[in-house]
């Protein structure tokens, strides 16, 4: 392997990285209610850097309050927050774009499947941010919402599976620990769609409350609450299988110790909202782990075939 190739793979980690990051900061705005921090867009309340303070405001500041679906009020706060958000979008998008030129400079004629996967990558960031900022009437939200997820899926794995073609690996060649791993994709995927759901739900009994009362939220979801904690434990005891089965073949430790890890989290996190009325801080961290599990999924079944 090549020099470049090496940076061409660090800087591809690196996206998958910001990736992260950014899942992270759409789920810190949900958590703090700043979605309506920055009422217009492109700019935030018509400034390219906007106000700290409320003597910053425009003059016609009330126009764009109006927009805000909860207090109306200023609050820097919760604008600075969705700035923050919307800065790491962006940065995001200019990170693609560069991974899409370099993979074509690169390896359009060497490799064309990798120019092709960078070029899909690209196109699935377009989507996500324009599904972003598609304000959607409440019967379809949920469709948007599941959408919005597994599309975030698709973008942390497709830096995966470029990492994966450029940096040839062993590959164990085990046909029930492969089947083992696509039965757990497919549990985690169902349960991922099953939490966004509940998302969903939780989203719309606590706009009903004001984002006020937690203690009342749980009592007020629907089913989709009951199965998702009741699927949780098929899915967890597949992750759980597939660390046992995985553990003692070398190449695939590391995914393995990682899935073992991450599946603990997810749980831990899951069950702490079911108990202790949906703390604030475990909904983006909950979020973030799914996604971190099903990519370290992902991982694993490509070192196997
Ligand atoms: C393998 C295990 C699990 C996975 C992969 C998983 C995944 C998810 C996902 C992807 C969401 C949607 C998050 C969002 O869109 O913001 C979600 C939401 C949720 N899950 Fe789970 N979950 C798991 C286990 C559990 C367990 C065991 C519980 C409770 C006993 C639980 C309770 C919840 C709740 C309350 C929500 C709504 C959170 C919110 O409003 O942000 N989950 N889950």
């Amino acid at each position: 392997m090549k020099m470049s190739d090496n940076a061409y793979i660090r800087y591809t980690r690196f996206v998958l990285f910001f990736t992260f990051i950014v899942i992270l900061a759409g789920g810190v705005v949900r958590m703090t209610q700043s979605g309506m921090g920055c009422p217009d867009w492109p700019r935030c309340f018509g400034r390219w850097i906007p106000p700290t303070s409320i003597h910053q405001l425009p003059a016609d500041y009330e126009k764009y309050l109006r927009q805000q679906d909860i207090d109306h009020t200023f609050n820097p706060y919760h604008t600075w927050i969705e700035y923050i958000n919307r800065l790491c979008g962006a940065i995001l998008g200019f990170l693609i774009i560069i991974h899409t030129v370099w993979s074509f400079r690169k390896y359009y004629r060497s490799n064309r499947k990798i120019a092709w996967l960078a070029l899909f990558l690209f196109l699935a960031v377009c989507f996500q941010g324009w599904l972003g900022k598609r304000v959607v009437d409440a019967n379809l939200a949920v469709v948007k919402i599941t959408t919005h997820m597994l599309v975030a899926l698709v973008l942390t794995c497709i830096p995966v599976l470029i990492i994966h073609i450029r940096r040839p690996i062993e590959k164990i060649r085990n046909n029930g620990l492969k089947w083992l791993t696509i039965l757990t994709l497919a549990l985690l995927i169902i349960q991922i769609i099953l939490g966004t759901e509940v998302r969903e739900q939780v989203d719309e009994v606590s706009r009903s409350l004001n984002y006020a009362q937690r203690e009342l939220w749980l009592s007020r979801l629907n089913i989709f609450f009951t199965i998702h904690k009741t699927f949780a434990w098929a899915a967890a005891l597949a992750c759980l299988i597939l660390f046992w089965s995985s553990i003692s073949h070398k190449v695939l430790q590391p995914t393995a110790t990682w899935i073992f890890l991450t599946v603990l989290v997810v749980m831990i996190l899951g069950l702490s909202m079911a108990y202790y009325n949906i703390p604030a801080i475990a909904q983006p961290l909950h979020m973030l782990t799914s996604c971190i599990l099903f990519t370290l999924s992902y991982a694993h079944k490509l070192r196997i075939r």
